[in-house]
């Protein structure tokens, strides 16, 4: 079976006036479909990289990156991304955020003028399920983080990408909301049914959500151990107490620190 998000041996050089930097070198990975993957790993070891590869924004300096069996090679249009910062326009309704890549990516581009109120329907359903009921009209100044953060995951996901890219869209919350927020892409995930690559520093993130966890190097950036996650699914928060969850977080924060002493 091929892979539905295909890595291989891809090494990423930054070309710089300052110098180069090798964010990555030899990186593998592949994620099944409809598999909810984690990538962990230190600050700056390339997992934004990473991210950049799999959507088009950056192409490898060598190997190759593959979606759905055909070749990276520009921005891709299966993708949703959101990242650490909501970045919701300021000028905008929290339902006007949310239809921006519909009004943005083909087909629903050249409909959107035409099919305006069924999108700002759909807007409205994706926004309930994610505890936003009502808040459609609000502007984003008008939300806290957390709802901002709900927000972001909408518009990711309002034209039905087949893949949601997340580099550490959690990372900004306090503890509480954070734990809110994993429930809330847990159940969309479950719902709908995309492939997640979900990258984070959070281990006890990673090991709630995923099926797998790939651990990187330091820069330039490897995966140096995956593994999977056989906690029984649907989880809920109580799972993080378990002994299972507890010897998962030691085993990999032990890898981890071997890693850094190598
Ligand atoms: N556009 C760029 N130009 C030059 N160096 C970059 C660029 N983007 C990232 N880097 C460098 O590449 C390395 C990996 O960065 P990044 O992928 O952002 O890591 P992470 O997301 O794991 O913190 C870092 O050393 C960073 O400084
Ligand atoms: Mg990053």
């Amino acid at each position: 079976m091929t892979a539905f998000v295909d890595i291989d041996g891809v090494t990423l050089t930054y070309r710089g006036a300052s110098g180069d930097v090798t964010a990555l070198r030899g990186t593998s990975l592949a994620v099944g479909r409809g598999e909810f993957t984690a990538v962990v790993g230190p600050s700056g070891c390339g997992k934004s990289t990473l991210m950049r590869l799999v959507t088009g924004l950056v192409r490898p300096t060598e190997g190759r990156v593959s979606l759905d069996g055909a070749a990276v090679d520009g921005p891709v249009k299966i993708a949703g991304m959101a990242f650490q910062n909501p970045n919701l326009l300021p000028w905008r309704t929290v339902t006007d955020n949310v239809l921006l890549p519909l009004e943005i990516v083909e087909p629903y581009r050249r409909r959107f003028r035409a099919e305006k109120k069924q999108y700002k329907e759909r807007a409205e359903a994706l926004l309930a399920t994610v505890g936003l009921a009502g808040f459609g009209d609000r502007f984003p100044w008008e939300l806290s983080g957390g709802m901002q953060q709900r927000a972001s995951l909408c518009r990711a996901l309002i034209h039905e990408p087949e893949l949601l890219m997340l580099d550490e869209p959690f990372a900004a919350l306090d503890a509480f909301t954070r734990e809110e927020l994993w429930c809330v892409l847990r159940d969309l995930w479950e719902r709908i049914g995309f492939t997640v690559v979900l990258v984070t520093h959070d281990l006890r993130e990673a090991a709630f959500l995923a099926d797998t966890i790939h651990v990187m190097s330091a820069r330039p950036g490897r995966i140096v151990t995956t593994r999977q996650v056989e906690l029984p699914r649907p989880r809920d928060l109580e799972v993080c107490f378990e002994p299972a969850f507890v010897d998962l977080i030691h085993e990999l924060r032990g890898r981890i620190a071997e890693m850094r002493a190598a």
